[in-house]
């Protein structure tokens, strides 16, 4: 019998115990596209330097060893031999270059520094009711973020990446016609926010973030062809607002708390919308059919980080009753992210 090789991901057609096995080994891949990553060796072979030999000098890896981790990153579509050892990256494998649109790179460095360490206290996160954050740094993730600018300077790249790798097909699904002022609450380094404003001429906007990101944002914005149409607001979503808007986004927030902290941030939400104001949640959902590919792993992943949850819209219901809201119609938007529609009781 013979059994030609295949790359990693053919494993998904195969026995239940070869994708078991497979499964098991995901951490061993994880470290090594860190490594990638970290140690710029992407970033090498999209400048050009496609040598095996070179790269193991420019990198200080050993050469055989380097030929290995290229080798499993062939398997895994990362790159392509394309001659003998030169080397080429894929499409998968360009994802992982910084400063790209939708990059995962930084997603990359942050689930293999700091999260690693967090996810190390699944057991105790288990038998708590605390963050994997508050388990190993006895702070929440935000706290952390704002005494750790360094990581909090990746964190935001990571969400980024996340965002314009999810939000390119969202951005159409929100109808803006009729609104003439949109506010981002926890908008992050404000790439939602840019699209919003680029695709909607008459509109105007607010960043809305913890000073320490608007401090980082405003330094970006700096170079935005509309940033005469938008304003930063550094400030606290659990304290109200200070302005009035008819539509405000809230992209990957609610699963960042617990219900109580949801309903007050939502609450805020509702008192700061204009008559007839809606409220678009960019978030994972658990229901079936609408339920986009990795809202499970990013509820987990939402149980060990923050104490979060991925809702249902059952539970999401629960909070907009809470919070003086009404659920209108929600969407799984390419598989990828849910996007849900409220509007005011
Ligand atoms: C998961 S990130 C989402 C960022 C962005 N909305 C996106 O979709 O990429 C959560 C955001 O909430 C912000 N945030 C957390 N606590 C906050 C608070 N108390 N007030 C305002 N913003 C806060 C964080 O700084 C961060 O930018």
């Amino acid at each position: 019998m013979s059994i030609s090789s295949q790359n990693y991901f053919d494993v998904y057609s195969t026995t239940d115990d070869l994708k078991l096995f497979s499964l098991l080994s995901t951490n061993i891949h994880t470290r090594c596209i860190y490594i990638g990553v970290k140690d710029g060796l992407f970033l090498q072979i999209e400048s050009g330097v496609e040598d095996l030999n070179i790269l193991a000098k420019n990198l200080g890896f050993n050469t055989e060893r380097l030929h290995r981790l290229l080798k499993n990153f062939e398997h895994l579509n990362l790159v392509k031999e394309k001659n003998e050892n030169q080397y080429e990256l894929t499409s998968s494998g360009k994802k992982l270059l910084p400063n790209t649109k939708g990059s995962f790179a930084h997603l990359a460095l942050l689930w293999g520094e700091e999260f690693q360490e967090v996810t190390n206290h699944l057991h105790e996160i288990l038998k708590s009711e605390k963050s994997g954050f508050e388990c190993a740094y006895k702070e929440n993730v935000y706290s952390y973020l704002e005494s750790n600018l360094k990581m909090a300077e990746n964190f935001n790249l990571a969400m980024r990446g996340v965002s314009e790798y999810c939000s390119e097909d969202v951005l159409h699904e929100i109808d803006l016609n009729s609104a003439n002022k949109i506010a981002d609450i926890g908008g992050g380094s404000g790439a939602n926010l840019r699209a919003f404003i680029t695709n909607n001429s008459h509109l105007n906007g607010i960043l809305f973030d913890q000073k320490s990101v608007i401090d980082k944002a405003i330094e970006e914005m700096e170079t935005f062809q509309h940033k005469n149409r938008v304003e930063l607001i550094a400030g606290d979503f659990f304290k109200p607002f200070s302005f009035k808007v008819d539509v405000i986004i809230l992209s990957k927030i609610i699963h960042n708390w617990d219900d109580e902290r949801a309903v007050q941030i939502l609450t805020n939400c509702r008192n700061a919308l204009n008559d007839n104001g809606k409220i678009y949640l960019i978030e994972w959902t658990l229901e079936h059919e609408r339920e986009p590919l990795t809202a499970r792993t990013m509820d987990i992943n939402m149980m060990i980080a923050t104490c979060g949850k991925v809702r249902s819209f059952k539970e999401f219901g629960k909070l907009f009753d809470n919070a003086g809201l009404k659920f209108s119609q929600a969407k799984n938007i390419s598989n990828k992210i849910g996007l849900i529609e409220v509007t005011t009781m």
